[in-house]
């Protein structure tokens, strides 16, 4: 039977790409979007044999311009769900319509506990002892849409901001494959 083909959206680093990659999935990742020209996460896609789509918004006239090209883009690769891995953009009517209830989020707090960039630094610094991981349908807002899945992860008074992020990135990568999983059945 043929496997539903998936996009990963990513801007950094990518180890969410790369655990993705390296569990057994339902579905093929055919297509790695990126918004960084030179972002880690690319070279991971080599290695993976991924295909990969690299734009940079400034070379567009508007949101909807790239989304229209995005869009196009994915469809020419027959993607049918979208999973953003630290994909640091916020998505507009162009790309949500063409993909509705089939991209999803995951980002390191309990949402709508800290939403936004540097999610892990507000927690430490906010002092909360429990934070965590939060897998979500998007919707237009920031961290926004229905919650699909979450784990908790307590904060040790030894904590600093790395080995907390540490300890969320290693939940991150166990649930988003699992997740995505039970969303592909
Ligand atoms: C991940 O921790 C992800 O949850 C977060 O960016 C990081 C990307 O790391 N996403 C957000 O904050 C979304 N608002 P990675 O590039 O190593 O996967």
């Amino acid at each position: 039977m043929k496997k539903i083909r998936a996009a990963v959206f990513a801007s950094g680093a990518g180890s969410n790409f790369q655990a993705i990659m390296e569990n057994d999935l339902l579905c093929e990742v055919a297509l790695l979007v990126c918004d960084k020209p030179g972002a880690r996460v690319l070279e991971k896609a080599e290695k993976f044999g991924v295909p990969t789509f690299v734009f940079d918004s400034k070379e567009y006239a508007s949101k909807s311009d790239y989304e229209k090209e995005l869009v196009h883009r994915l469809q020419q690769a027959d993607i049918s769900w979208i999973f953003l891995a630290g994909y640091m953009r916020i998505a507009g009517p162009t790309l949500l319509n063409a993909y509705e209830n089939k991209i999803i989020n995951i980002h390191p707090s309990l949402l709508p506990e800290f939403p936004g960039k540097d999610a892990i630094g507000q927690a430490f610094k906010a002092g909360v002892s429990t934070t965590g991981v939060t897998v979500h349908y998007i919707d237009d807002g920031i961290d926004t849409g229905p919650v699909i899945a979450q784990e908790s992860i307590e904060v040790f008074s030894d904590d600093t901001a790395e080995t907390l992020k540490e300890r969320i990135q290693q939940v991150e990568h166990r649930l988003y494959p699992v997740v995505i999983n039970r969303l592909m059945k």
